[in-house]
Protein backbone atom coordinates (compact mmCIF):
# COMPACT_ATOMS: atom_id res chain seq x y z
CA UNK A 1 0.00 0.00 0.00
CA UNK A 2 1.42 3.36 -0.79
CA UNK A 3 0.88 6.21 1.61
CA UNK A 4 1.72 9.64 0.12
CA UNK A 5 1.04 13.29 1.24
CA UNK A 6 -0.40 15.31 -1.29
CA UNK A 7 -0.42 19.81 -1.62
CA UNK A 8 -4.14 19.76 -2.59
CA UNK A 9 -7.25 20.38 -0.52
CA UNK A 10 -9.53 17.03 -0.85
CA UNK A 11 -11.86 17.97 -3.21
CA UNK A 12 -9.36 17.78 -5.83
CA UNK A 13 -7.51 14.93 -5.21
CA UNK A 14 -9.45 11.73 -7.11
CA UNK A 15 -9.80 8.61 -5.25
CA UNK A 16 -12.38 6.06 -4.66
CA UNK A 17 -13.21 6.43 -0.82
CA UNK A 18 -13.22 9.42 1.52
CA UNK A 19 -12.07 8.72 5.04
CA UNK A 20 -13.29 11.00 8.08
CA UNK A 21 -13.74 11.30 11.46
CA UNK A 22 -15.95 12.31 13.37
CA UNK A 23 -16.70 13.14 16.82
CA UNK A 24 -20.32 12.60 18.72
CA UNK A 25 -20.80 16.35 18.93
CA UNK A 26 -19.97 16.57 15.09
CA UNK A 27 -22.50 14.32 14.38
CA UNK A 28 -26.01 16.24 13.97
CA UNK A 29 -24.00 18.89 11.93
CA UNK A 30 -22.66 16.58 9.66
CA UNK A 31 -24.10 16.40 5.83
CA UNK A 32 -25.14 13.07 5.83
CA UNK A 33 -26.61 12.46 9.92
CA UNK A 34 -30.21 11.53 9.25
CA UNK A 35 -29.04 8.69 7.06
CA UNK A 36 -25.91 7.80 10.10
CA UNK A 37 -28.59 7.61 12.74
CA UNK A 38 -30.47 5.30 10.42
CA UNK A 39 -27.83 3.39 10.20
CA UNK A 40 -27.14 3.40 14.19
CA UNK A 41 -24.32 5.27 13.76
CA UNK A 42 -23.30 7.10 17.17
CA UNK A 43 -19.80 8.06 16.11
CA UNK A 44 -18.55 5.75 19.01
CA UNK A 45 -14.59 5.15 18.85
CA UNK A 46 -14.35 2.03 16.84
CA UNK A 47 -17.48 2.34 15.08
CA UNK A 48 -17.72 3.41 11.63
CA UNK A 49 -20.29 3.84 9.00
CA UNK A 50 -19.60 3.19 5.03
CA UNK A 51 -21.76 5.61 2.86
CA UNK A 52 -21.01 3.71 0.05
CA UNK A 53 -23.51 5.69 -2.39
CA UNK A 54 -21.61 8.78 -1.48
CA UNK A 55 -18.10 6.79 -1.39
CA UNK A 56 -17.89 8.33 2.56
CA UNK A 57 -16.67 6.14 5.05
CA UNK A 58 -17.47 8.12 8.39
CA UNK A 59 -15.72 6.79 11.56
CA UNK A 60 -16.62 7.46 14.91
CA UNK A 61 -14.28 8.82 17.76
CA UNK A 62 -15.35 9.86 21.34
CA UNK A 63 -12.14 12.46 21.57
CA UNK A 64 -9.39 13.73 19.40
CA UNK A 65 -6.65 12.52 21.48
CA UNK A 66 -3.84 10.53 19.27
CA UNK A 67 -4.47 7.25 21.21
CA UNK A 68 -8.14 7.58 19.99
CA UNK A 69 -7.50 8.75 16.59
CA UNK A 70 -4.46 6.03 15.90
CA UNK A 71 -7.01 3.18 16.96
CA UNK A 72 -9.67 4.46 15.24
CA UNK A 73 -7.76 4.42 11.88
CA UNK A 74 -6.66 1.22 12.08
CA UNK A 75 -9.93 -0.27 12.34
CA UNK A 76 -11.08 1.90 9.33
CA UNK A 77 -8.43 0.88 7.27
CA UNK A 78 -8.85 -2.79 8.35
CA UNK A 79 -12.27 -2.25 7.40
CA UNK A 80 -11.69 -0.32 3.56
CA UNK A 81 -9.41 -3.01 2.98
CA UNK A 82 -12.19 -5.35 2.59
CA UNK A 83 -13.92 -3.52 0.08
CA UNK A 84 -13.30 -3.33 -3.85
CA UNK A 85 -12.00 0.39 -3.63
CA UNK A 86 -8.05 0.73 -5.00
CA UNK A 87 -7.75 3.87 -3.23
CA UNK A 88 -8.50 6.31 -0.11
CA UNK A 89 -7.85 9.70 0.75
CA UNK A 90 -8.34 12.51 4.52
CA UNK A 91 -8.05 15.21 5.88
CA UNK A 92 -5.87 16.46 8.55
CA UNK A 93 -7.01 16.72 12.06
CA UNK A 94 -4.49 18.72 14.00
CA UNK A 95 -0.46 17.70 13.23
CA UNK A 96 -0.39 15.90 16.55
CA UNK A 97 -2.82 13.01 15.20
CA UNK A 98 -0.99 13.17 11.65
CA UNK A 99 1.48 10.64 13.44
CA UNK A 100 -1.39 8.72 14.92
CA UNK A 101 -3.31 8.61 11.80
CA UNK A 102 0.10 7.53 9.37
CA UNK A 103 0.03 4.69 12.26
CA UNK A 104 -3.33 3.71 12.41
CA UNK A 105 -3.47 3.28 9.00
CA UNK A 106 0.45 1.49 8.57
CA UNK A 107 0.68 -0.50 11.11
CA UNK A 108 -3.38 -1.33 11.25
CA UNK A 109 -3.35 -2.47 7.64
CA UNK A 110 -0.48 -5.22 8.09
CA UNK A 111 -1.07 -8.32 7.35
CA UNK A 112 1.28 -11.07 7.33
CA UNK A 113 -0.12 -13.59 4.45
CA UNK A 114 3.27 -15.40 4.16
CA UNK A 115 2.47 -18.79 4.42
CA UNK A 116 -0.87 -18.58 2.69
CA UNK A 117 -0.99 -20.29 -0.78
CA UNK A 118 -4.20 -17.80 -1.79
CA UNK A 119 -3.25 -14.65 0.13
CA UNK A 120 -5.86 -12.35 -1.73
CA UNK A 121 -4.05 -9.46 -1.60
CA UNK A 122 -6.92 -6.05 -0.83
CA UNK A 123 -7.00 -3.70 -4.34
CA UNK A 124 -6.67 -0.94 -1.57
CA UNK A 125 -3.26 0.41 -3.08
CA UNK A 126 -3.13 3.68 -2.51
CA UNK A 127 -3.96 6.04 1.08
CA UNK A 128 -3.63 10.02 0.02
CA UNK A 129 -3.60 12.61 3.08
CA UNK A 130 -4.79 15.70 1.88
CA UNK A 131 -2.68 18.96 3.47
CA UNK A 132 -5.86 20.37 4.09
CA UNK A 133 -7.35 19.86 7.68
CA UNK A 134 -11.07 19.01 8.64
CA UNK A 135 -12.00 22.98 9.45
CA UNK A 136 -10.73 23.98 5.83
CA UNK A 137 -7.62 25.54 5.90
CA UNK A 138 -4.66 24.68 4.38
CA UNK A 139 -1.33 23.48 5.94
CA UNK A 140 1.90 24.20 4.52
CA UNK A 141 3.31 20.88 3.26
CA UNK A 142 6.40 21.83 4.51
CA UNK A 143 5.27 22.14 7.98
CA UNK A 144 3.77 18.70 7.58
CA UNK A 145 5.87 16.74 4.95
CA UNK A 146 8.70 16.10 7.96
CA UNK A 147 6.54 14.93 10.60
CA UNK A 148 4.70 12.72 7.60
CA UNK A 149 8.72 11.41 6.67
CA UNK A 150 9.02 10.58 9.67
CA UNK A 151 6.00 8.33 10.49
CA UNK A 152 5.90 6.84 7.78
CA UNK A 153 9.79 5.51 8.67
CA UNK A 154 9.07 4.18 12.05
CA UNK A 155 5.69 2.56 10.83
CA UNK A 156 6.94 0.96 8.20
CA UNK A 157 10.12 -0.23 10.72
CA UNK A 158 7.54 -1.75 13.18
CA UNK A 159 5.92 -3.67 9.49
CA UNK A 160 9.75 -4.58 8.92
CA UNK A 161 10.08 -6.16 12.48
CA UNK A 162 6.97 -7.64 12.57
CA UNK A 163 7.42 -9.84 9.46
CA UNK A 164 10.77 -11.26 10.85
CA UNK A 165 8.60 -11.89 14.11
CA UNK A 166 6.27 -13.80 11.92
CA UNK A 167 8.37 -15.82 9.94
CA UNK A 168 8.70 -19.76 11.35
CA UNK A 169 11.52 -20.77 13.16
CA UNK A 170 12.40 -23.22 10.04
CA UNK A 171 12.99 -19.86 8.07
CA UNK A 172 14.57 -17.25 10.34
CA UNK A 173 17.05 -19.64 11.82
CA UNK A 174 20.13 -17.53 13.66
CA UNK A 175 21.60 -17.33 10.04
CA UNK A 176 18.74 -16.44 7.96
CA UNK A 177 18.52 -13.46 10.67
CA UNK A 178 22.64 -12.76 9.78
CA UNK A 179 21.98 -12.97 6.15
CA UNK A 180 18.88 -10.68 7.02
CA UNK A 181 20.72 -8.26 8.53
CA UNK A 182 23.48 -8.26 6.02
CA UNK A 183 21.20 -7.33 3.15
CA UNK A 184 19.43 -4.50 5.31
CA UNK A 185 23.35 -3.34 6.10
CA UNK A 186 24.19 -2.61 2.27
CA UNK A 187 20.72 -1.34 1.40
CA UNK A 188 21.42 1.16 4.75
CA UNK A 189 24.61 3.18 6.02
CA UNK A 190 25.06 0.60 8.59
CA UNK A 191 28.39 -1.63 9.15
CA UNK A 192 27.33 -5.98 10.19
CA UNK A 193 29.36 -8.20 11.70
CA UNK A 194 28.36 -11.67 12.06
CA UNK A 195 30.37 -13.76 14.53
CA UNK A 196 29.48 -17.69 14.11
CA UNK A 197 30.47 -20.72 16.71
CA UNK A 198 34.21 -20.31 16.05
CA UNK A 199 33.73 -16.74 16.81
CA UNK A 200 31.75 -17.20 19.77
CA UNK A 201 34.26 -19.52 21.12
CA UNK A 202 37.51 -16.92 20.14
CA UNK A 203 35.48 -14.41 22.55
CA UNK A 204 34.72 -16.98 25.49
CA UNK A 205 30.66 -16.85 24.97
CA UNK A 206 30.24 -20.03 26.64
CA UNK A 207 26.95 -19.33 28.13
CA UNK A 208 25.67 -18.15 24.87
CA UNK A 209 27.38 -20.77 22.61
CA UNK A 210 25.49 -23.39 25.59
CA UNK A 211 22.22 -22.66 25.12
CA UNK A 212 22.32 -23.41 20.87
CA UNK A 213 24.55 -26.15 21.39
CA UNK A 214 21.63 -29.06 20.62
CA UNK A 215 20.20 -27.13 17.72
CA UNK A 216 20.97 -28.36 14.10
CA UNK A 217 20.53 -24.34 13.28
CA UNK A 218 23.95 -23.29 15.14
CA UNK A 219 24.40 -19.31 16.88
CA UNK A 220 25.07 -15.65 15.64
CA UNK A 221 25.92 -12.73 16.83
CA UNK A 222 24.91 -10.14 14.51
CA UNK A 223 26.16 -6.88 15.40
CA UNK A 224 25.31 -3.78 13.68
CA UNK A 225 26.47 -0.24 13.37
CA UNK A 226 25.17 3.08 12.61
CA UNK A 227 28.11 5.79 12.80
CA UNK A 228 27.62 9.47 11.52
CA UNK A 229 29.75 11.79 11.76
CA UNK A 230 30.25 13.69 15.08
CA UNK A 231 27.72 11.83 16.56
CA UNK A 232 26.02 13.62 19.68
CA UNK A 233 26.26 10.04 21.73
CA UNK A 234 26.73 6.73 21.94
CA UNK A 235 23.92 4.15 21.98
CA UNK A 236 23.70 0.13 22.66
CA UNK A 237 20.83 -1.96 21.85
CA UNK A 238 20.80 -5.33 22.58
CA UNK A 239 18.09 -7.84 22.13
CA UNK A 240 17.34 -11.17 22.67
CA UNK A 241 17.09 -13.59 19.74
CA UNK A 242 15.64 -17.14 20.42
CA UNK A 243 14.55 -18.23 16.93
CA UNK A 244 12.82 -20.81 18.98
CA UNK A 245 12.53 -21.72 22.49
CA UNK A 246 11.29 -25.41 23.84
CA UNK A 247 12.84 -24.62 27.28
CA UNK A 248 15.56 -27.23 26.14
CA UNK A 249 15.57 -30.28 28.57
CA UNK A 250 13.37 -28.62 31.19
CA UNK A 251 11.26 -28.55 28.32
CA UNK A 252 7.58 -26.63 28.18
CA UNK A 253 4.50 -27.82 28.26
CA UNK A 254 3.24 -28.22 24.37
CA UNK A 255 0.43 -25.79 25.14
CA UNK A 256 3.41 -23.13 26.20
CA UNK A 257 5.48 -23.75 23.47
CA UNK A 258 3.19 -22.58 20.73
CA UNK A 259 4.35 -19.43 19.96
CA UNK A 260 7.72 -19.57 21.26
CA UNK A 261 9.03 -18.19 17.88
CA UNK A 262 8.06 -14.95 19.27
CA UNK A 263 11.36 -15.35 21.53
CA UNK A 264 13.34 -13.59 18.99
CA UNK A 265 11.39 -10.43 19.35
CA UNK A 266 13.84 -8.49 20.91
CA UNK A 267 16.04 -9.14 18.24
CA UNK A 268 14.03 -8.28 15.82
CA UNK A 269 12.92 -5.10 17.05
CA UNK A 270 16.21 -4.10 17.50
CA UNK A 271 16.75 -4.82 13.77
CA UNK A 272 13.99 -3.14 12.88
CA UNK A 273 15.27 0.36 15.01
CA UNK A 274 18.59 0.22 13.31
CA UNK A 275 16.95 0.56 9.60
CA UNK A 276 14.62 3.32 10.87
CA UNK A 277 17.89 5.51 12.43
CA UNK A 278 19.84 5.12 9.41
CA UNK A 279 16.58 6.31 7.28
CA UNK A 280 16.07 9.20 9.93
CA UNK A 281 19.91 9.66 9.87
CA UNK A 282 20.35 10.52 13.35
CA UNK A 283 22.93 12.12 14.65
CA UNK A 284 23.80 9.48 17.05
CA UNK A 285 26.09 6.60 16.88
CA UNK A 286 23.91 3.41 17.53
CA UNK A 287 25.37 -0.17 17.94
CA UNK A 288 22.78 -3.09 17.62
CA UNK A 289 23.66 -6.38 19.21
CA UNK A 290 21.36 -9.28 18.80
CA UNK A 291 22.08 -12.67 20.10
CA UNK A 292 20.42 -15.08 17.90
CA UNK A 293 20.06 -18.71 19.00
CA UNK A 294 17.70 -21.93 19.39
CA UNK A 295 17.02 -23.20 22.74
CA UNK A 296 16.26 -27.18 21.59
CA UNK A 297 17.28 -30.27 23.38
CA UNK A 298 19.50 -33.44 22.08
CA UNK A 299 22.62 -35.69 23.55
CA UNK A 300 24.50 -32.71 24.16
CA UNK A 301 22.06 -30.14 25.12
CA UNK A 302 23.44 -28.03 28.00
CA UNK A 303 21.81 -29.23 31.26
CA UNK A 304 20.13 -28.52 34.94
CA UNK A 305 22.57 -28.60 36.82
CA UNK A 306 25.54 -27.11 34.27
CA UNK A 307 27.99 -24.21 35.81
CA UNK A 308 28.62 -21.70 32.73
CA UNK A 309 31.35 -19.23 32.10
CA UNK A 310 29.92 -16.21 30.75
CA UNK A 311 32.49 -13.67 28.99
CA UNK A 312 32.84 -11.52 31.83
CA UNK A 313 34.11 -14.34 33.98
CA UNK A 314 31.51 -15.05 36.30
CA UNK A 315 30.22 -18.32 36.74
CA UNK A 316 25.88 -19.01 36.55
CA UNK A 317 24.43 -21.92 37.91
CA UNK A 318 22.04 -23.39 35.60
CA UNK A 319 18.73 -24.87 37.59
CA UNK A 320 16.49 -24.51 34.65
CA UNK A 321 17.13 -24.02 30.91
CA UNK A 322 13.77 -22.85 29.88
CA UNK A 323 15.52 -19.56 31.36
CA UNK A 324 18.08 -19.38 28.51
CA UNK A 325 17.58 -16.27 27.00
CA UNK A 326 19.11 -14.06 30.45
CA UNK A 327 22.17 -16.69 29.66
CA UNK A 328 22.49 -15.15 26.05
CA UNK A 329 21.75 -11.87 27.53
CA UNK A 330 24.85 -11.96 29.96
CA UNK A 331 27.18 -12.91 26.93
CA UNK A 332 25.93 -10.60 24.24
CA UNK A 333 25.54 -7.70 27.11
CA UNK A 334 29.54 -8.57 27.90
CA UNK A 335 30.51 -8.57 24.39
CA UNK A 336 28.79 -5.24 23.58
CA UNK A 337 30.32 -3.49 26.75
CA UNK A 338 33.18 -4.87 25.89
CA UNK A 339 33.42 -3.63 21.93
CA UNK A 340 31.43 -0.05 22.63
CA UNK A 341 31.73 2.46 25.35
CA UNK A 342 28.16 3.93 25.19
CA UNK A 343 26.52 6.31 26.80
CA UNK A 344 23.16 4.35 26.80
CA UNK A 345 22.68 0.39 27.50
CA UNK A 346 19.46 -0.91 26.21
CA UNK A 347 18.13 -4.48 26.00
CA UNK A 348 14.94 -5.62 24.47
CA UNK A 349 14.07 -9.23 25.43
CA UNK A 350 11.07 -11.43 25.80
CA UNK A 351 12.46 -12.55 29.12
CA UNK A 352 9.91 -14.08 31.30
CA UNK A 353 6.16 -15.31 31.49
CA UNK A 354 6.07 -13.52 35.01
CA UNK A 355 6.11 -9.70 33.54
CA UNK A 356 2.87 -10.67 31.86
CA UNK A 357 1.75 -11.83 35.42
CA UNK A 358 2.75 -8.51 36.64
CA UNK A 359 1.47 -5.92 33.73
CA UNK A 360 -0.95 -7.91 31.55
CA UNK A 361 -0.28 -9.07 27.94
CA UNK A 362 -0.04 -5.43 26.52
CA UNK A 363 2.30 -3.88 29.19
CA UNK A 364 6.24 -3.71 28.36
CA UNK A 365 8.12 -3.97 32.01
CA UNK A 366 10.45 -1.32 32.16
CA UNK A 367 13.63 -2.28 34.58
CA UNK A 368 16.56 -0.52 35.60
CA UNK A 369 18.73 1.16 38.46
CA UNK A 370 17.81 5.00 37.06
CA UNK A 371 14.98 6.04 38.11
CA UNK A 372 14.78 9.39 35.60
CA UNK A 373 15.80 7.39 32.78
CA UNK A 374 13.08 4.52 33.75
CA UNK A 375 10.39 7.52 33.59
CA UNK A 376 11.75 9.16 30.63
CA UNK A 377 10.62 5.77 28.64
CA UNK A 378 7.23 5.62 30.17
CA UNK A 379 6.83 8.67 28.93
CA UNK A 380 8.39 8.21 25.73
CA UNK A 381 5.94 5.11 25.52
CA UNK A 382 2.75 6.97 25.88
CA UNK A 383 3.74 9.69 23.70
CA UNK A 384 4.40 6.80 20.88
CA UNK A 385 1.47 4.44 21.63
CA UNK A 386 2.94 1.85 23.72
CA UNK A 387 2.31 0.72 27.44
CA UNK A 388 5.49 0.40 29.49
CA UNK A 389 5.61 -0.15 33.14
CA UNK A 390 8.35 0.12 35.69
CA UNK A 391 9.09 -3.04 37.62
CA UNK A 392 11.18 -2.02 40.97
CA UNK A 393 14.24 -3.61 42.07
CA UNK A 394 14.97 -4.29 45.72
CA UNK A 395 18.07 -5.62 47.76
CA UNK A 396 15.28 -8.95 49.10
CA UNK A 397 14.84 -10.14 45.67
CA UNK A 398 18.81 -9.70 44.46
CA UNK A 399 19.41 -12.91 47.16
CA UNK A 400 16.94 -15.50 45.64
CA UNK A 401 19.33 -15.39 43.06
CA UNK A 402 22.09 -16.71 44.57
CA UNK A 403 24.00 -19.93 44.33
CA UNK A 404 25.48 -22.39 46.57
CA UNK A 405 28.09 -23.48 43.72
CA UNK A 406 28.34 -21.22 41.02
CA UNK A 407 28.50 -17.08 41.38
CA UNK A 408 25.02 -16.60 40.28
CA UNK A 409 21.61 -18.95 39.92
CA UNK A 410 19.77 -18.97 36.64
CA UNK A 411 16.42 -18.91 38.04
CA UNK A 412 15.27 -17.40 41.31
CA UNK A 413 14.83 -19.48 44.52
CA UNK A 414 10.97 -18.05 44.62
CA UNK A 415 8.33 -18.15 42.44
CA UNK A 416 7.20 -14.31 42.66
CA UNK A 417 8.76 -11.19 41.09
CA UNK A 418 10.22 -13.28 38.24
CA UNK A 419 10.53 -10.38 35.86
CA UNK A 420 12.79 -8.78 38.27
CA UNK A 421 14.59 -11.41 39.34
CA UNK A 422 15.56 -12.04 35.58
CA UNK A 423 16.60 -8.84 35.43
CA UNK A 424 18.46 -8.62 38.31
CA UNK A 425 20.36 -11.80 36.79
CA UNK A 426 21.23 -9.77 33.90
CA UNK A 427 22.61 -6.64 36.93
CA UNK A 428 25.14 -9.18 37.10
CA UNK A 429 26.63 -8.96 33.70
CA UNK A 430 26.39 -4.78 33.53
CA UNK A 431 29.34 -3.11 34.12
CA UNK A 432 29.49 -0.79 37.09
CA UNK A 433 30.49 2.29 34.43
CA UNK A 434 27.13 1.44 32.80
CA UNK A 435 24.89 0.64 35.60
CA UNK A 436 22.97 4.12 35.96
CA UNK A 437 22.79 4.03 31.88
CA UNK A 438 21.12 0.49 31.31
CA UNK A 439 17.54 0.00 31.00
CA UNK A 440 16.09 -3.65 30.65
CA UNK A 441 13.13 -4.02 28.50
CA UNK A 442 10.78 -7.31 28.78
CA UNK A 443 8.76 -7.61 26.28
CA UNK A 444 7.36 -11.13 26.58
CA UNK A 445 3.37 -9.48 26.44
CA UNK A 446 4.13 -6.95 24.16
CA UNK A 447 6.04 -8.19 21.40
CA UNK A 448 3.12 -10.87 20.35
CA UNK A 449 -0.27 -11.19 20.28
CA UNK A 450 -2.91 -14.08 18.92
CA UNK A 451 -5.84 -11.91 19.11
CA UNK A 452 -6.54 -8.14 17.70
CA UNK A 453 -5.67 -5.24 20.11
CA UNK A 454 -5.37 -1.49 18.93
CA UNK A 455 -3.08 -1.28 15.67
CA UNK A 456 -1.89 -4.65 16.03
CA UNK A 457 -2.86 -8.19 13.90
CA UNK A 458 -2.48 -11.54 15.15
CA UNK A 459 1.40 -11.89 15.49
CA UNK A 460 4.35 -10.12 16.17
CA UNK A 461 3.51 -6.46 17.51
CA UNK A 462 6.83 -4.42 17.06
CA UNK A 463 7.28 -3.76 20.61
CA UNK A 464 10.20 -1.54 21.70
CA UNK A 465 10.50 0.17 18.25
CA UNK A 466 7.87 3.02 18.56
CA UNK A 467 9.02 4.18 22.09
CA UNK A 468 12.76 3.72 21.78
CA UNK A 469 12.62 5.75 18.46
CA UNK A 470 10.36 8.23 20.55
CA UNK A 471 13.28 8.68 23.18
CA UNK A 472 16.13 8.82 20.79
CA UNK A 473 14.36 11.68 18.75
CA UNK A 474 13.51 13.59 21.90
CA UNK A 475 17.20 13.07 24.09
N1 LIG B 1 10.87 -17.02 26.32
C1 LIG B 1 10.45 -17.30 27.63
C2 LIG B 1 9.55 -16.21 28.22
C3 LIG B 1 8.22 -16.04 27.55
C4 LIG B 1 7.13 -16.75 28.01
C5 LIG B 1 8.06 -15.15 26.53
C6 LIG B 1 5.90 -16.57 27.40
C7 LIG B 1 6.83 -14.97 25.94
C8 LIG B 1 5.75 -15.69 26.37
C9 LIG B 1 11.63 -17.49 28.54
O1 LIG B 1 12.79 -17.99 27.96
C10 LIG B 1 11.21 -18.44 29.60
O2 LIG B 1 10.90 -19.55 29.26
N2 LIG B 1 11.18 -17.97 30.84
C11 LIG B 1 10.76 -18.78 31.93
C12 LIG B 1 11.70 -18.50 33.08
C13 LIG B 1 11.57 -19.46 34.21
C14 LIG B 1 12.05 -20.84 33.80
C15 LIG B 1 12.38 -18.96 35.36
C16 LIG B 1 9.33 -18.42 32.27
O3 LIG B 1 8.96 -17.26 32.13
O4 LIG B 1 8.58 -19.31 32.63
ZN1 LIG C 1 12.78 -20.14 27.90
ZN1 LIG D 1 13.00 -17.60 25.91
Amino acid sequence: MNVKLVNQPLSAIEADLTLEFVTPQQLTSHPHASLLAQAGFKAETEQHCTLHEHRRMVCGISDTEPETVRVAAAHAIRTAKGYAYSSLKLLQYGTPNLVALIEGIVLGSYRFDGYRSDPQPSPLRDVYFSCESADGTMHEISVLEPIFEQALIIAKATNFVRDLVNQTPDDMTPQAMAVAAEVLSRTHDLECTILDVNGLAEEKMFAMMSVGRASAHPPRLIHLAYKPKNPKKVITLVGKGLTYDSGGLSLKPATSMVTMKMDKAGACAVMGMMKAISELKLDIEVHGFLGMVENMIGGNAYKPDDVLRAKNGKTIEVRNTDAEGRLVLADVLGYAQEKVKADYLFDYATLTGACMVALGPYTTGVMGHNDELKRSFVDAGSAAGEYCGILPFNRHLKKLIKSDVADVCNVSSKPYGGAITAALFLDHFIDDTMKDKWVHFDIAGSAYTESAWDVHAHGGTGAGVRMTLKWLLSH
